[in-house]
């Protein structure tokens, strides 16, 4: 299936990004989030970005220019009815995501894909939920979109081979190394990253080290560009914390514990830098 019409659902860090690069690399983009506002405040610094990168001389003005006219943004889910591949990006929460999905399946043509940007919860239970599990698979980006090179591709067990093709080759034409994995808990990176960053707030909370510390070991010990704790804060604690729990749950095993001093911060509303305050401060 040639995709040339992309949706875009959820305007965080990861669903900007998404539309960000998927218009500039030449697809059609109707990006909607939960209300009007957020959906202007992503197409603002959507925008931003490619002024950025006109200015480093990375793009030209007219290809910007040419980018933002592929960007629509929506009024509503039902503007999002003619796309041919559905990419969600909503909150980590899966009965949030399933009633999205829902919803989306009685508005959007019955041959689109559907596919979730989730970081950790189970394809195969968003598929079941979609009302089209066949015409459902995982895309699951990283941040910061326009620069990471990676998207995992990942089947539900319901999922066809042209589905996930399909997914595969659109991620090809993202300009992003696609990479095949199984649908299980944290699929390949975030099984691997996100217990070693759960890790560091451990170490935070033994006070084994302080947070500049743990964080200047790994960038000089282990060559990561940025240290754990800093990741934390980049990706979201609140991300971190939901997708350690689904580690825990799905996988039931006690060593993908969350730590309690990560859903200290949480619970406290330090999300990150999103907000201003994780473990670190970023002032306005
Ligand atoms: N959006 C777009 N571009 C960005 C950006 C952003 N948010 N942040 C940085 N960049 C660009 C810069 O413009 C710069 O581009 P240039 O080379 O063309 O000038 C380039 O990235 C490098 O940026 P900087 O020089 O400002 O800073 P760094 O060299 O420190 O790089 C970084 C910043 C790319 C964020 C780097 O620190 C990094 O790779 N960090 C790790 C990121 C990572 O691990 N991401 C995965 C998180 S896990 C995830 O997303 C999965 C989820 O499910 C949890």
């Amino acid at each position: 299936m040639n995709i040339k019409k992309i949706g875009v659902v959820g305007t965080g860090a990861m669903g900007h990004g998404i539309a960000q690069v998927a218009a500039q690399t030449g697809f059609e983009v109707w990006l909607r989030d939960k209300n009007d506002e957020r959906t202007q405040a992503a197409a603002a610094k959507i925008e931003q970005n490619w002024n950025r990168l006109v200015e480093k001389g990375k793009l030209t003005a007219e290809a910007s220019v040419t980018a933002k006219k592929r960007l629509h943004l929506c009024k509503g889910y039902q503007e999002l009815a003619g796309v041919e591949l559905l990419i969600e990006a909503i909150t980590e929460d899966r009965p949030l995501k399933e009633t999205l999905f829902r919803e989306l399946n009685g508005l959007v043509n019955r041959e689109a894909i559907f596919a979730s940007n989730t970081s950790s919860i189970s394809i195969t239970q968003l598929a079941a939920a979609s009302g089209r599990p066949e015409r459902f698979v995982g895309m699951h980006f990283f941040n910061p979109v326009p620069v990471m090179a990676l998207v995992e591709v990942i089947r539900g067990l319901q999922t066809s081979e042209e589905a996930f093709q399909t997914a595969f080759e659109v991620a090809k034409q993202l300009g992003k190394t696609p990479a095949a994995v199984k649908d299980s808990p944290g699929f390949a990176v975030n099984r691997l990253l996100l217990p070693m960053i759960n890790e560091a707030f451990f170490l935070l909370q033994e006070g084994v080290s302080d947070a500049k510390t743990i964080d200047e070991v790994m960038k000089l010990g282990a060559n990561h560009p940025m240290g754990p704790l800093q990741l934390a804060d980049f990706v979201g604690l609140d991300v971190t914390l939901a997708a350690m729990e689904v580690l825990q749950r799905d996988l039931g095993d006690s060593k993908y514990r969350p730590c309690p001093l990560l859903r200290k911060y949480v619970e406290s509303g330090r999300y990150g830098r999103k907000v201003g305050r994780g473990v670190y401060e970023y002032p306005a």
